[in-house]
């Protein structure tokens, strides 16, 4: 799951976030989820409440997620009240590293419920999120299905 501004990758500030675009970086995980007989399924919102509804509405059918809030992470008690409200794990991740940014990107109201962070690999930051909740995932039974 994508926050907002995500849906400008490649455009928006190539030199903190690389030249990949979101279309790329959903085909990649699709495409690494399926070797890893996990179903993919993405998303991406500008508005925290559609993120949120995105998250309310999902979670029936998913085991977990992968989920860049991006500005929303700093702020958004709402978007962390819904991950955890759904009882699924997720995984925060980021594509630059935050915590070598402007002091108000270090703070997360994510991290302290994620199953853990991934941040400052660029793209694969959501390749190795991915491969960390699958791994969770199976590590405590919950299943495989979509992530
Ligand atoms: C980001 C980091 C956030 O601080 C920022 O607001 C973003 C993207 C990242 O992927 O590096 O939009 O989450």
């Amino acid at each position: 799951m994508h926050g907002p501004n995500l849906n400008l990758l490649g455009r928006r500030e190539p030199d903190v976030y690389g030249s990949t675009t979101l279309e790329e970086i959903d085909a990649q995980l699709i495409a690494e989820g399926s070797a890893m007989d996990v179903e993919v399924e993405t998303f991406q919102g500008n508005l925290e409440g559609a993120l949120i509804d995105f998250i309310q509405a999902s979670a029936t059918r998913v085991d977990g997620y992968v989920v860049n809030a991006a500005g929303y992470t700093h702020t958004s008690v709402a978007l962390l009240d819904a991950l955890v409200g759904v009882g699924r794990p997720f995984v925060e991740v980021h594509i630059s590293n935050v915590a070598a940014r402007e002091n108000f990107r270090h703070s997360s109201l994510l991290s302290a419920r994620a199953a853990g962070v991934v941040t400052g690999f660029g793209p694969a930051s959501y390749s190795l999120g991915l491969r960390g909740l699958v791994e969770r995932l199976r590590t405590v039974g919950a299943g495989t299905g979509t992530a």
